[in-house]
């Protein structure tokens, strides 16, 4: 039985607290698991959480719950600039740690985060969720089974708006401390999505920029503040398997939710997925009768696992929970097998160089190979 220690009680502590509940009812080999202890910054706000997703305890102090001996698995679900310091605690304490993306701020800290996480020999994972979609895992066996041929090109983006009103207030999100903006924030998730599907992306070209230049102190008020982060990266990347491609991420994307998805080619045949559309992969093959061609629409069902572990009848439909329930369960069984489930610590610190390299980029208006 493995406990849970989960710190952060919002958007993605939510989250982790739903997958931690549903994990081993979808995933019936996987350790059970303990709801032990869950953080946040005070008690009140901790108390409320614990009682309204059935943790035993609760606590404004995450360093007890990363220290506590019933904790085995600490889930990190802070702003981006904690994670740093609250990830090499739960290491250092011998704790299994999964940790939302991206990983830190920092390319260097990440390193630290990677090097300590792979020194102790402990499970990792990061929170790059929508890829646990089987539909995707068909879209990555079709591409290498070459199934769509030699492939010719990717189009990528992660849209959404909650950033397009100007007089939407600064937060965590758009301060600097926390690390780049929509780059980090979305980008991470397209890269990290490219890179499953298609594997390393070797050099970037890329358009980095800031478009809403000042944004209200806090809701409502009359001063402002100087926005020092992106809201928009327009990404020229290549693949190291020899194709080409852009990746857009833009969280000023007025009237996009959720526009994370790709058109991907090959000689043979072409994917389109949209995460507005999570149960639909659209499948176009080259060649047959010119009168009957066109895109097929696939829909998500038990064939493709582990849709059936949720629902035995197809049509009926994945979530976003249900994406991060697979992924608590792929993390749960890691630790009990050994075999790494990831993305893990490393993989994010991939995903990072990408970032950290369409940036450089934007700023010297160079190609940068990303190292
Ligand atoms: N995987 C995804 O799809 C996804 C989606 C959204 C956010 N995220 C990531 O998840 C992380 C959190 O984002 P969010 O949207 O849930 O943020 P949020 O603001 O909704 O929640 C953050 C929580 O952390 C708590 N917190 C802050 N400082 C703390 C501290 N010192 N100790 C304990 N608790 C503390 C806050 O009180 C709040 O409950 C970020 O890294 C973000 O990039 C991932």
């Amino acid at each position: 039985m493995l406990g849970i220690g989960l710190i952060g009680t919002g958007f993605m502590g939510k989250a982790h607290a739903f997958a931690y509940r549903a994990a081993l009812a979808a995933f019936p080999d996987i350790p059970a698991s303990r709801l032990e202890i869950i953080a946040d910054v005070d008690d009140v706000i901790a108390a409320k959480a614990a009682h309204q997703y059935g943790f035993a305890r609760s606590t404004s102090s995450w360093q007890s719950l990363v220290r506590d001996p019933a904790v085995d698995v600490v889930s990190i679900t802070t702003p981006n600039t904690f994670h740093r310091e609250m990830v090499l605690a739960a290491i250092a304490a011998g704790k299994h740690v999964h940790c939302e993306k991206p990983l830190s701020p920092s390319l260097a800290d990440s390193k630290v985060m990677v090097e300590a996480a792979e020194r102790s020999g402990l499970v990792t994972q990061v929170g790059f969720n929508y890829i646990k979609n089987p539909l995707l895992k068909l879209a990555r066996d079709m591409v290498s089974a070459g199934e769509l041929g030699d492939i010719t090109g990717f189009r990528g983006i992660h849209a959404e708006d909650y950033m397009h009103d100007p007089e939407s207030p600064y937060s965590w999100r758009i301060d600097p401390v926390g690390g780049p903006g929509v780059i980090a924030d979305l980008g991470s998730h397209i890269i990290g999505m490219a890179r499953f599907l298609l594997g390393p992306i070797s050099e970037v070209s890329a358009d980095v920029r800031t478009v809403i230049k000042s944004r209200p102190v806090a809701k409502d008020a009359k001063d402002r503040k100087d926005v020092l982060v992106d809201d928009v990266a327009r990404i020229l990347v290549n693949f190291s398997r020899g194709c080409g491609g852009t990746i857009e991420a833009n969280w000023i994307a007025t009237g996009r939710k959720m526009q994370l998805g790709f058109e991907l080619t090959g000689e043979k045949g072409s994917l389109v997925f949209t995460q507005e559309r999570l149960n639909e992969l659209l499948l176009y093959k080259a060649g047959g009768d010119v009168r009957t061609s066109g895109y097929v629409r696939i829909e998500a069902g038990p064939q493709h696992v582990p849709y059936g572990q949720f629902c035995v009848a197809g049509g009926h439909q994945l979530g976003f929970n249900d994406l991060k329930t697979i992924e608590m369960g792929e993390f749960l069984g890691a630790i009990a097998t050994g075999n790494p489930s990831g993305p893990d610590f490393r993989e994010a610190y991939e995903i990072q160089k990408v970032v950290e390299a369409a940036i450089a980029s934007s700023k010297t208006r160079q190609w940068v190979q990303v190292k």
